[in-house]
């Protein structure tokens, strides 16, 4: 059978890594959060003081920075490890939430894990969700999706995923989180968040995780079996 990628784009928190993983793992596919890629170098950024004005900082701490995903058997699922050491919870918590569309908008930084990305699906059979996959990753994966969802409604999962880790913030602060990322992540020059021409545009507002999933799997289904 045709092994192909599927793309998955749009804003944050609307369900894209939810929905990714579940269709990676119904297809057997290998799921890559590209997200987490950019978190894993603001982190190192953060713990090393790299300035991001001074364009040589940023790049020997580029040259530094080996960012890799192991599986974890014991929760299920995938985590990301930086230099060798697993930084999934760390890198999912508002210090690096509110400062990662400033890193991620660095273009040295889009280059290095641009290429790292398509090196990662040279073997295709692969999901992966981001804001740039359709567009500057995989311009040529065969399935494309473009996701968006309401601000409360995001900011509100967003505020449920953060409580469970023990984190609690007011419903207000994370829109405001949100917003701003939005706006770098539309705005940058390098590769901004828009969708592709050919990606399908999915509004998850008021979805299930179950019909997404089933949303993605329809479109990757008749891919895989096209002659
Ligand atoms: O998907 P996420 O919220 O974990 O992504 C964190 C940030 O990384 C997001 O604000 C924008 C950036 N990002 C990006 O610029 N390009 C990607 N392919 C994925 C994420």
């Amino acid at each position: 059978m045709k092994k192909i990628i599927i793309a998955i784009d749009g804003y944050s928190a609307c369900g894209k890594s939810t929905t990714a993983k579940k269709v990676a793992a119904a297809l057997n596919y290998r799921y890559i959060d590209s997200g987490a890629m950019y978190r894993a170098v603001t982190l190192y950024f953060l713990d090393q003081f790299v300035e991001l004005t001074n364009p040589k900082a940023v790049e020997d701490a580029l040259k530094n920075i080996e960012i890799d995903f192991r599986f974890n058997e014991k929760k299920g699922r995938s985590d990301t490890y930086l230099n060798g050491l697993n930084v999934e919870d760390e890198i999912r918590t508002m210090r690096v939430s509110q400062i990662v569309s400033q890193v991620s908008a660095l273009p040295a930084v889009r280059r290095a894990m641009v290429a790292q990305q398509q090196r990662m699906g040279k073997q295709r059979g692969i999901v992966m969700d981001g804001r740039d996959i359709g567009t500057a990753v995989f311009p040529d994966a065969e399935v494309k999706v473009f996701m968006t969802a309401d601000i409360t409604i995001r900011a509100y999962r967003r505020q449920q995923e953060l409580l469970e880790k023990g984190e609690m913030f007011d419903l207000d602060e994370i829109i405001e989180n949100l917003k701003s990322r939005d706006y770098i992540d539309t705005h940058r020059s390098e590769s901004p968040l828009v969708q592709a021409p050919d990606a399908y545009f999915l509004d998850t507002s008021f979805l299930t995780i179950d019909e997404q999933v089933e949303y993605v799997l329809q479109l990757a289904t008749s891919k895989i079996i096209e002659k």
